[in-house]
C-alpha cells in the first residue's frame, strides 16, 4: 500500500515528507497517511435507515473488574468490545494497574492478552510475581508490530487485551518510526475496528508529554470509547484514576489507589487520606464532588512577606489564576491585604481540586494564615465566591455535608442560598458574604 504526506493544518498532499508546507507555510505539519485505493462503483449501494425503535436492545456485557474503585470509574465494569485509553506520567503505575486488572479478569471471566513492547517478558514475570499473580491465564507477547499482534489476538480470542503501550507499536506499511502521529492514529484505528469487530475489550496504555496530554494525535482520544487518566505525585503513596471521557458512564469519576509493594490496592474511604488530624492557623477542609462521590480535601496556605517586586503566587494542585481572583476578593471585598504577601496554597496529597465549590475554604485558608488564627477545628467549608464578595449556592450540598458528617465533622459553613439538608447534624453556618465568613471563622473583625 502507497502512502502520501498530509498537511495536518490545510490538507495539503505531496508523495514526500517536507518540514514546511508549501501550502500554508506552517512548519513540520506533514503527516504520513496510508492512500487506500478505492474502486469506483458503477452505482451507489442501496442501503436503507430504519427507525431506532426496531434496533433490537442487546445487554451491554459488561465485565466487573472486582475492585470496586476501578468498575465505578468505568460506569460498572469493562464493556464487551470497548476501547480504553489509559494514560499517566512515567512510572506513575499504569503497566503494575493494568497487569492486576488482567489477572482479575483471567480469573473470573477466562484467559487475557497482554501485549508490551517496552518490557521483556521476564521483567513482567517479575512484577507478576512481586503482585501475588500466577499469570497462568495471562498469555504474554513482549512484541510491537501491529500485524502480528491482530492475528494472535485473534487465535486467543482473550476477554480482555492489553497494549503496553500504544506509542510502541507500528504498522509495516508506515514508514514513520513508532510512536509519531500517523503510527498512534493508524494503529488505533486498526485497534478499534478489531476490538469492535470481534467483541475483545482492549486497552491501550497510552506515554503523556510533559505538558500532561496523551502523546499521539487527538484523533486517538476521539476514537476510544474511554479515556482513562492515572494521576498523583510520584513521591506519595496514592493515586487518582480519572475518567475524562467515557462513552458508557459518567466522567470525572474517580477511583483512589494506594500504590503498594504488593500492586495497587483500593482506598476505602479516600477523605481521609486528604485530611490532617489537627487543626492549625492556613489549614481549611473543604468538601468537593469528584464524579458521584464527596470528598474531603484539607486545603493549607503559607503566606510571607515578599522579597521580591512581584509577590509569589505558588499552588499545588490548584488553579493558580483561580487563586488570583480569590486574592483580589480578599483584598477589595475583605479588606485584608495580600499584595506584599507570597502566597503558597496546597490541596494535601496530590489531589487536584478545580471545583468553585472550593473557593470559599481556600478564601478562608489563606485569610487564617494571614492572621494566624486556626479556623475551629471539625468545621467544613463548602461555597463559590463571586468577584463582589457574594457566596454562591453549590450543587450536591446534602452529599457534601453527609461526607462530613460520616467523617466526624461537627460544623458546616455552607452559601445561605443553599436550602439547608434534611436530617444534617451539623452545626450549620449559612453566609451570605465572603466578609461575614471570615469574621465568623476567625472570629474577627473585618
Ligand atoms: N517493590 C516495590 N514496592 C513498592 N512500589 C513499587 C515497587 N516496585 C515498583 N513500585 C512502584 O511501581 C511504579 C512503577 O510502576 P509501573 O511500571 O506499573 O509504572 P508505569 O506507569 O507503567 O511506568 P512506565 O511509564 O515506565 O511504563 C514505581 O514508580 C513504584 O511506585
Ligand atoms: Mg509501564
Amino acid at each position: 500500500m502507497k502512502t502520501r504526506f498530509v498537511c495536518q493544518n490545510c490538507g495539503t498532499s505531496s508523495p514526500k515528507w517536507l518540514g514546511k508546507c508549501p501550502t500554508c507555510g506552517e512548519f513540520n505539519t506533514m503527516v504520513e497517511e496510508l492512500v487506500e485505493r478505492k474502486k469506483s462503483r458503477a452505482r451507489p449501494k442501496s442501503v436503507t435507515a430504519v427507525s431506532l425503535a426496531k434496533i433490537p436492545l442487546m445487554k451491554e456485557g459488561r465485565k466487573s473488574v472486582g475492585i470496586d474503585e476501578l468498575d465505578r470509574v468505568l460506569g460498572g465494569g469493562l464493556v464487551k468490545g470497548s476501547l480504553i485509553l489509559l494514560g499517566g506520567d512515567p512510572g506513575i503505575g499504569k503497566s503494575t494497574l493494568m497487569l492486576q486488572i488482567s489477572d482479575r479478569i483471567a480469573r473470573s471471566h477466562g484467559n487475557t492478552f497482554y501485549v508490551s513492547g517496552e518490557e521483556s517478558a521476564y521483567q513482567v514475570r517479575i512484577r507478576a510475581e512481586r503482585l501475588g499473580t500466577d499469570g497462568i491465564d495471562i498469555n504474554f507477547l513482549a512484541e510491537t508490530e501491529l500485524e502480528t499482534i491482530l492475528s494472535c489476538a485473534a487465535d486467543l480470542k482473550p476477554a480482555l487485551m492489553v497494549i503496553d503501550s500504544i506509542q510502541t507499536i507500528y504498522k509495516a506499511q508506515l514508514s514513520s518510526a513508532p510512536g509519531s502521529v500517523a503510527q498512534v492514529r493508524e494503529c488505533g484505528s486498526d485497534l478499534m475496528k478489531f476490538a469492535k469487530a470481534h467483541g475483545i475489550t482492549t486497552v491501550l496504555i497510552g506515554h503523556i508529554t510533559k505538558f500532561g496530554v496523551i502523546a499521539g494525535p487527538k484523533t486517538l482520544e476521539h476514537i476510544v470509547d474511554t479515556v482513562l487518566y492515572f494521576e498523583g505525585e510520584k513521591n506519595q503513596q496514592y493515586r487518582i484514576l480519572r475518567a475524562i471521557k467515557n462513552r458508557f458512564g459518567s466522567t470525572n469519576e474517580i477511583g483512589v489507589f494506594e500504590m503498594t509493594e504488593h500492586g495497587l490496592k483500593e482506598v476505602v474511604n479516600p477523605s481521609s487520606l486528604f485530611i490532617s488530624a489537627t487543626a492549625s492557623a492556613g489549614s481549611a477542609v473543604i468538601s468537593i464532588i469528584e464524579g458521584s462521590r464527596p470528598l474531603l480535601v484539607e486545603v493549607q496556605a503559607l503566606t510571607s512577606p515578599t522579597f521580591f517586586n512581584y509577590p509569589q503566587r505558588v499552588t499545588t494542585g490548584i488553579d493558580s489564576k483561580r487563586l488570583s481572583m480569590l486574592l483580589a476578593v480578599l483584598e477589595r471585598r475583605v479588606g485584608i491585604n495580600v499584595h506584599g504577601l507570597d502566597c503558597f496554597v496546597n490541596a494535601v496529597g496530590g489531589i487536584k481540586v478545580f471545583e468553585p465549590s472550593s473557593d470559599l475554604g481556600i478564601i478562608l485558608a489563606i485569610a487564617s494564615a494571614i492572621k494566624n488564627r486556626p479556623i475551629e477545628e471539625h468545621t467544613v467549608i463548602v461555597g463559590e465566591v463571586g468577584l463582589a464578595g457574594e457566596v454562591r449556592q453549590v450543587y450536591g450540598i446534602e452529599s457534601r455535608l453527609k461526607e462530613a458528617e460520616k467523617m466526624g465533622f461537627k460544623r458546616a459553613f455552607i452559601p445561605s442560598k443553599n436550602a439547608l439538608p434534611n436530617h444534617c447534624k451539623l452545626d450549620i453556618i449559612g453566609v451570605e458574604e465572603v466578609t461575614e465568613a471570615v469574621r465568623i471563622a476567625l472570629s474577627i473583625r473585618t
